[in-house]
């Protein structure tokens, strides 16, 4: 437990040896789940835990007061690791009535699978929480569709609980981070792997912090942003202002024996003719950043896999995992591949590709075995016409 303020208590938990986050994000600071308790004439705890930290959290508010004191419980955004302590926390306060969104209180109760009290947190909505406001602000889809911001404006303190976090274990506060650039480089990859999807609704995000202008912003993970929070929120609007580059083609592929290679090269020779700045990726000596943001930042995608087991390769498949069905939807996309036999992979990465809204090219260009001269012309030829 840590104090941040006369009234506000940091009581959330870390988790340094964090490896993945939700399975696919790396995470090299581990990172924290975020909470806070507000002790005004009435107790309000903004956001729970991660369900594995359910026992020391409890211990955190206990060294405040008794679980039985808190009134509200503020559920900004219901993402297990924020509300995978609910339960726990609701067996030990009888009194407590949970605020969140309409989406937020639906799933809070698939979350539990029980009712209890709790108030829908509508948009301009206010409460008094006993000398202190609690000012609800919908901010949906940041990250889910389920999520608001609470603003406290005694405290001129924001609650935001992903908005503007960070996979950082480290700091409390972001006016003591000694390494700064490494907290930088995880707030980065946050934004790419949590909000990239989002660029519409981190923009509104913005606005609204913009509008409040909050001299503290609680995240609910890494540090609370004191001193710089100016900059944090104009790295969300530049990232989410950067539109695809529409001159960029990215082509993606891995190759067993150097056949769908001689593919991936002949088509970036065909799209460079055809005026477009391309960038070839042999996804297995590229790391996953690197092949996300080629993802998010390119206007015309190709992948391209032999054929193993009747199927695409997995590499392709995570590639296209980064592919937003909101962001990318629509981008035009080529799918390629060397094949011994059957060949399937390429009609198999086209259904994947059109579930995730990309506009595949009908054309699947497959070759069985080595490329001829006449297929290289062929696949330069529909490089060209791809991106024309
Ligand atoms: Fe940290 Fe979307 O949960």
């Amino acid at each position: 437990m840590t104090k941040l303020d006369e009234n506000l208590f940091y009581v959330g938990v870390k988790h340094p040896s964090l490896e993945y986050f939700d399975v696919i994000v790396p995470t090299d600071m581990g990172t924290t789940y975020n909470s806070y308790l507000l002790r005004g004439e009435k107790t309000v705890l903004f956001e729970t835990v991660h369900n594995d930290f359910s026992e020391e959290f409890i211990r955190n508010i206990e060294e405040i007061c008794p679980l039985s004191e808190i009134d509200i419980i503020v559920c900004d955004h219901t993402e297990p690791d924020h509300s995978g302590s609910l339960g726990a926390v609701l067996s030990k306060a009888p009194n407590a009535t949970v605020y969140g969104s309409a989406p937020a209180l639906k799933n809070l109760k698939n979350i539990l699978n029980s009712d209890f009290p709790s108030v829908v947190a509508k948009n301009g909505l206010e409460v008094d929480a006993g000398g202190f406001t609690l000012r609800f602000l919908s901010a949906p889809n940041l990250h889910w569709p389920d999520s608001v911001f609470t603003y406290v404006p005694e405290l001129k303190t924001v609650f935001t609980c992903d908005f503007l976090g960070c996979h950082y274990c480290g700091e409390l506060s972001d006016g003591d981070i000694e390494d700064r650039e490494k907290y930088l480089a995880e707030l980065d990859r946050y934004y790419k792997y949590i909000f990239s999807p989002f660029a519409a609704a981190v923009k509104k995000g913005v606005e609204i912090i913009r509008g409040i202008a909050p001299e503290r912003v609680c995240s609910s993970h890494g540090p609370v942003l004191c001193a710089h929070i100016d900059d944090v929120i104009a790295r969300y609007d530049e990232k989410a202002s950067a539109a695809p580059d529409p001159d960029l083609a990215s082509v993606f592929y891995v190759s067993c024996y150097g056949y769908t290679a001689l593919m991936a090269k002949a088509l970036a020779e065909g799209m460079r003719d055809g005026g477009k700045t391309v960038q070839v990726f042999d996804i297995s000596n590229t790391d996953k950043a690197t092949l996300a943001q080629a993802v998010s930042s390119s206007s015309f995608l190709a992948f391209g896999s032999p054929t193993l087991n009747r199927d695409a390769l997995p590499p392709v498949y995570e590639v296209l995992s980064m592919v937003s069905a909101v962001a990318d939807r629509g981008k035009p996309a080529l799918i390629f591949g060397s094949y011994g036999w059957s060949g399937e992979a390429c009609a198999n990465l086209s259904e994947r590709a059109k579930g995730l809204g990309l506009k595949v090219d009908e054309e699947l260009m497959k070759v069985c075995f080595r490329p001829a001269d006449e297929d290289l012309k062929a696949l330069r030829e529909k490089g060209r016409a791809f991106v024309s």
